[in-house]
């Protein structure tokens, strides 16, 4: 566990007016007929934006858009342009890395650049536009960390990606000159919290993925009272408790993933939600105990009614942390999620909750002001609660 903490950008003490910041941005949201979808993301980059351009800084913000060479930040460019002063957007900036155009690119930008006024915004289009981004191409980096006299990491959401613009980049800045953005340094404070919950305290993991997520299990049961698994996660422990599951979802599990989670089946804190909602043979949905699950259905759900016995348990804690729906939330079974989100927030716990589908389900009841803290972050809120540490704060600080 990595205790050094990340210095934000507003606790510098140098003068940020007319300077050249470098800002790795989270810009990846939904998009759709060509506009933003769900600007939650973007709002929560606003601080730090706003933030530099108050100060007078001339901000250079990369971000990434998707997972293909062809996505654009084209539609964020224009989301942004509403909210700022002055910004100008350089589409398919790196889709020239290593051609003959990359030059004339690098160039338009530092002249463009050299008569910047202080306040001025430069965004860049998607830097997954080029493959040297995920291979962490160092001399892209170097290039690119030529451009700014500092760098600001405000992308806490990819943090856990070893990429250029948050590795090969910021690695050309001394320390003393590499600083997290006012969320990422939110988010790394109030997860850091989740490691010391108050007690009563529950855990709740949806979604999929045992590889990164069982090692989590595993060390959440002796750190808080109550553990709940819902999810596809939840279908293998039903199988490995004796159930038949039917068609569901399960991932290939090793002898030594079963062995462990048989461990977690018998604790005494460990919580699994026995009423499911099922899909049929003939596509009905139906709610069924476990233990009627027949070879043909397929379970999509957690029934809200599982949650009936332990409600008073989530109602009365004092602490909530939360990642990943309970069903198959783009298949349109959110029951689960949406009943379970309302227990959280209609309790007083300290709540912290995280991931696209869980946000979403928790905006579309209508409980956002309920909770305490809504990571933007999903897999790299998972990877810094099984470690202590996400590899962007370690570059941040060592
Ligand atoms: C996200 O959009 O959830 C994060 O930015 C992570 O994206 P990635 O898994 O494509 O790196």
């Amino acid at each position: 566990m990595n205790t050094k903490k990340p210095t934000c950008i507003t606790e510098y003490a140098g003068d940020l007016h007319g300077k050249k910041v470098i800002v790795r941005a989270e810009l990846n949201a939904p998009i759709s007929d060509g506009m933003v979808d769900d600007d939650f993301r973007i709002k929560k980059f606003l601080p730090t934006l706003q933030y530099l351009e108050k100060q007078g800084a001339i901000t250079i913000v990369l971000a990434h858009m998707g997972r293909e060479l062809d996505e654009t930040l084209e539609p964020v460019a224009e989301y942004l342009a509403d909210h700022v002063h002055a910004m100008m957007f350089y589409q398919n900036f790196f889709h020239a890395w290593d051609t003959e155009e990359w030059e004339v690119n690098v160039r338009t930008l530092t002249d463009d650049l050299s008569v910047a006024q202080p306040g001025d915004i430069f965004l860049l289009d998607n830097t997954r536009q080029t493959k040297a981004e995920k291979a962490n191409n160092l001399e892209l980096g170097k290039q690119m960390a030529e451009l700014g006299e500092l760098y600001i990491h405000e992308a806490f959401p990819n943090a856990h990606r070893e990429h250029m613009s948050m590795d090969a980049l910021p690695k050309n800045f001394p320390v003393d000159l590499r600083f997290s953005g006012i969320t990422f340094h939110m988010e790394h404070e109030t997860l850091q919290k989740a490691l010391e919950p108050a007690a009563p305290s529950v855990f709740i993991l949806g979604g999929a993925k045992f590889e990164t997520k069982l090692p989590l299990i595993q060390s959440f049961l002796p750190l808080y009272d109550l553990v709940i698994v819902g999810g596809a996660l939840a279908n293998n422990l039903f199988q490995l408790a004796g159930h038949n599951v039917g068609e569901s979802l399960v991932e290939d599990l090793t002898d030594d993933q079963k062995d462990s989670l048989r461990n977690v089946l018998e604790h005494p804190k460990f919580f699994l939600p026995e009423i499911v909602t099922c899909e049929t043979v003939s596509g009905e949905t139906v709610e069924k105990h476990i233990s009627e699950v027949s070879d043909t259905d397929k379970i999509y759900d957690i029934s809200p009614s599982s949650f009936n016995d332990i409600r008073n348990k989530i109602v009365e804690a004092k602490s909530i942390l939360w990642n990943g729906p309970l069903g198959y939330y783009e298949g349109g079974y959110d029951a689960g999620t949406k009943a379970l989100a309302n227990l959280v927030g209609d309790s007083d716990a300290f709540s912290i909750a995280g991931g696209g589908d869980t946000i979403d389900a928790i905006y579309d009841i209508h409980q956002e002001s309920n909770f305490s803290f809504l990571s933007s972050a999903g897999g790299a809120m998972i990877d810094f609660l099984s470690d202590g540490d996400v590899h962007g704060v370690n570059v941040l600080t060592q």
